[in-house]
């Protein structure tokens, strides 16, 4: 895909190659990007300079930013419709992301629900845990992310809107302190799948980092692993007829509730009342019939790809061209404005 046609809307997004996809980054994030492969102007990223903000293995990221791309392919990201580009093969990122910083106060970044939880975490298992300075400034890398490709729609997953929040005030910041630059990006977050909970402490999010596993299903799970997990998953001590029904003090059912919903289209009041009868045992077994039917596509086209490293390649190729030419002229409009002698 080229970036000629400049009368089409931008749309920017990207994902952390930390492993896996979970269906929590499908169904709230890249199955969602597919909507944007006619008629916008798409840049999908694989954010790898975002993953080092927390200790990890150098190898493992080598892996998972190639295995990243397929996964995007495989969730239904067509390469010769959306640029797939690589963060750090990027000029531009974090040469805005630095002059955003110096815009940036320090007391937004302290006060960012990821940053807290994620320090309070390494803390709370290692009294002497290492925080590099790069977990506070991940905000603002992820607001250069954005703003270098002048985006208009950015879709993302609800954990996301606080740091969407803070792009926004930044390009607003920019354009007030130097002159009109960025447009201010617009997020857009699905109305359903938005927020899918850990399948065994359905109060917090899925995440790639839970340490029991069990709690989060990859988007290359096979059929037994889906069944084992859904079928493992926290319901309630409840039983009998309207056991399954969606309320705050039933988030484990509430969840796989919402997670029907989206994989078969159906809201959850239907599914509700086609539950009514149900007990948790055939309820679950609906779920992972639904889910497994939803993800063999994409498991099958992720192991077509995944093994063709030079197909992977050509692709990043391509997309990464098409983002630093787009970057290469919002760095440039911002380095002037912000008073840099052109060289
Ligand atoms: P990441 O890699 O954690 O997640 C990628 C996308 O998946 C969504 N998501 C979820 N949606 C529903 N339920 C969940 N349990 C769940 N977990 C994750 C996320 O909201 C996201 O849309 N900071 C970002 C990566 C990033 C980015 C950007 C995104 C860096 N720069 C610029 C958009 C634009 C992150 O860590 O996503």
């Amino acid at each position: 895909m080229s970036d000629a046609s400049t009368q089409q809307q931008v749309v920017l997004t990207c994902a952390q190659p930390t492993g896996k996809l979970h269906l929590g980054n499908y169904l709230g994030a890249v199955r969602n990007w597919t909507r944007y492969l006619d008629g916008y102007e798409c840049y999908f990223g694989i954010v790898d300079l975002h993953a080092i903000t927390v200790p990890y293995v150098p190898a493992d990221l080598r892996r998972d930013t190639m295995e990243c791309i397929a996964q995007y392919i495989a969730c239904g990201i067509d390469p010769d419709k959306a640029n797939i580009f690589v963060q750090s093969h990027i000029i531009g990122h974090t040469e805005l992301a630095w002059i955003l910083s110096c815009l940036c106060p320090l007391g937004q970044l302290e006060r960012m629900t990821q940053f807290k939880d994620k320090s309070a975490k390494a803390r709370s298992e290692d009294n002497q845990a290492f925080i590099g300075s790069g977990l506070l400034q991940y905000p603002v890398l992820m607001a250069a992310d954005i703003l270098l490709y002048n985006a208009d729609i950015v879709p993302v997953g609800e954990d996301q809107k606080q740091h969407l929040e803070l792009t926004r005030d930044l390009a607003q910041k920019f354009n007030f302190t130097y002159s009109e630059t960025f447009k201010v990006p617009d997020l857009f977050i699905p109305k359903t799948g938005a927020r899918i909970m850990s399948l065994q402490n359905p109060t917090k999010k899925m995440s790639k980092s839970d340490e029991n596993q069990t709690s989060t299903l990859y988007i290359t799970d096979d059929e037994k692993t889906i069944r084992k997990k859904i079928g493992s998953a926290v319901t309630d001590s409840d039983s009998g007829p309207g056991c399954v029904r969606a309320s705050d003090d039933k988030p484990g059912v509430t969840n796989l509730l919402g997670i029907l919903g989206v994989a078969t289209g159906k809201s959850v009041e239907e599914l509700e009342k086609e539950f009514a009868e149900a007990s948790y045992k055939d309820f679950k077994d609906a779920v992972a019939d639904a889910v497994a039917k939803m993800l063999a596509p994409v498991r099958e086209k992720y192991e077509a790809v995944v093994a063709d490293k030079k197909y992977l390649t050509e692709v990043i190729k391509r997309g990464d061209d098409a983002a630093q030419k787009r970057a290469f002229k919002m760095l440039g409009k911002v380095q002037r404005k912000a008073g840099f002698v052109a060289r």
